[in-house]
């Protein structure tokens, strides 16, 4: 996908007492951190997200159990990625409409967010999503 969607690889680090991932802003992802928080306890035919961000960028991390993602630009492209590794995260940019699914039951994914929580800035209905990016052409 040519829209700036992209794993994240995260150096693992650890020793003989466990492992450790650790993610900085501007330096493990690309932009400042201002909100992390977590999904956990949905059923695997639970579809959650269906939603853009204006304004948001996101990282994506399963840090225990597995999920997808499967992620749209609205002009035609869509991929699907297995979230299953706690050192192997997703970049979202901005204005791509997201659906997480297939949740195990282990599942906890984190969510690493560019923007506070803002209600306004998210895109819930698909056609509008749509027409809002073949409108910005
Ligand atoms: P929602 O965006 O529907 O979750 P998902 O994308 O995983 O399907 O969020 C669920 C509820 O939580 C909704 O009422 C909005 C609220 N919420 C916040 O108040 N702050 C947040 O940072 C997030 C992500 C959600």
């Amino acid at each position: 996908m040519d829209n700036g969607v992209e794993l994240l690889e995260f150096q693992q680090r650890g020793d003989e007492r466990g492992k450790m991932v650790i993610i900085e802003g501007l330096k493990d992802v690309p932009f400042e951190i201002k909100r992390i928080f977590y999904i956990y306890g949905s059923d695997e035919d639970v579809i959650r997200g269906c939603h853009a961000n204006r304004n948001s960028e996101f990282v994506l991390v399963n840090v225990a159990g597995k999920s997808k993602v499967k992620v749209l630009d609205g002009k035609g492209n869509e991929a699907v990625f297995s979230l299953n590794r706690p050192h192997t995260g997703i970049y979202l940019p901005k204005m791509v409409w997201k659906e997480m699914f297939a949740f195990s039951k282990d599942s906890v994914l984190l969510c690493i967010a560019s923007e506070a929580y803002d209600p306004l800035e998210y895109i819930r209905d698909y056609e509008d999503f749509i027409k809002i990016i073949n409108s910005e052409k």
